[in-house]
């Protein structure tokens, strides 16, 4: 049964800098005739419900209210925010990995006791570690269970290029692959524009590759040190997926999804090409990529699962 925007309710758990950005977007996008946040911080959750339900007088019209887990547990999409931020740039995304654990995990345990039936869309970081923990906790299939991954850092590659090319972004297609951070690749192979591969478009005058990946990965670490947290690019994409499961898109996107054997890679999240519309994650893609590109995405898988497992043997010794 199609839900049409304004029956359907979306959940926000964790309402900080990236959650009430997420919270605001679905409501300009008229993505959910019901938004409902949730926070640790009921106070936090409460301001920021009211002050999109005041911006909402001058949008459509659109129910925004702080709630509970019981009010979550009947939305189509929850979006998850809540987690460990880092305290400076220096800071991996992998170092929250215990600190953010511990509150997916009782975010996570709590939507699913709550009876939540929907698309769990999570954005905390390390946001690969987190969407397998939440797709562990939950017990829910992994094409349900959806991490922003590097949709965000894709956007940020299609944006460069389309600089440097003199195109529109959006008529530029390229992806980075792998973990959200610190390892995670531009697949210049595969980047093109017009239907022509952007290294033969550039033959004559060949983009600096390394220069551009590298500012890719660390455009976030630069909106931290300018502001203190990111906020819009993430929230997007959080958004943007939202988008494609209300609209039953079909839309190809990287986002984090859980392997089955693609690259010979499986039992991990990380971000490819993947198919996303109503029921979440529909299909893997596996372009073919060059040696260097498969060499380092399975140098990213294993960093993921080092650090996967790292986490499950600390659970293991907390219990
Ligand atoms: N994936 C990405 O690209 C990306 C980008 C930016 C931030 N992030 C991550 O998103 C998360 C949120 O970042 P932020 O800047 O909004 O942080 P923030 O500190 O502003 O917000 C986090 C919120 O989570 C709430 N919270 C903590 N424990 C909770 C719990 N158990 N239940 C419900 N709410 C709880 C806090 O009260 C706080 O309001 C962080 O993990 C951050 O690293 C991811």
């Amino acid at each position: 049964v199609s839900v049409t925007p304004s029956d359907r309710r979306i959940a926000v758990i964790g309402t900080g800098h990236v959650g009430s950005t997420v919270a605001y977007a679905l409501m300009l996008r008229e993505l959910a005739g019901e938004i409902v946040l949730l926070d640790a911080n009921a106070e936090l959750a409460a301001a920021e419900a009211h002050d999109i339900e005041h911006a909402n007088a001058l949008a459509r019209r659109a129910r925004i209210w702080a709630g509970d887990y019981a009010e979550a547990a009947s939305a189509s999409i929850a979006v998850i925010t809540a987690g460990a931020t880092m305290n400076t740039a220096a800071e991996s995304r992998l170092s929250l990995v215990n600190r953010s654990a511990a509150i997916v995990r009782s975010c996570v345990g709590a939507l699913t006791a709550a009876g939540f039936g929907g698309i769990i869309v999570i954005a905390s970081n390390p946001v690969d570690i987190m969407a397998q923990l939440a797709h562990e906790i939950s017990g829910m299939p992994a094409g349900r269970v959806i991490g922003t991954g590097t949709l965000v850092d894709s956007a940020r590659l299609r944006s460069l290029l389309g600089t440097k090319l003199g195109v529109d972004p959006q008529s530029v297609v390229a992806y980075v692959l792998g973990e959200h951070g610190d390892s995670e690749l531009a697949a210049f192979s595969l980047a093109q524009a017009g239907a022509i591969p952007v290294r033969a478009l550039r033959a004559h005058d060949p983009l600096d590759e390394v220069a551009i990946e590298d500012d890719v990965r660390r455009a976030g670490l630069r909106i931290f040190e300018g502001k203190g947290y990111t906020s819009f690019g993430v929230a997007s994409a959080a958004v943007r997926i939202c988008e494609a499961i209300v609209w039953d898109e079909h839309a190809v996107m990287p986002v984090s999804a859980l392997l089955t054997g693609q690259y010979g890679i499986s039992g991990v999240y990380l971000s490819l090409p993947c198919v996303v519309g109503a029921a979440g994650v529909d299909r893997i893609m596996a372009p073919q990529l060059d040696d260097d590109e498969l060499r380092r995405l399975r140098a990213s898988a294993s960093v993921l699962e080092a650090t996967h497992a790292a986490l499950r043997d600390a659970q293991s010794v907390d219990v």
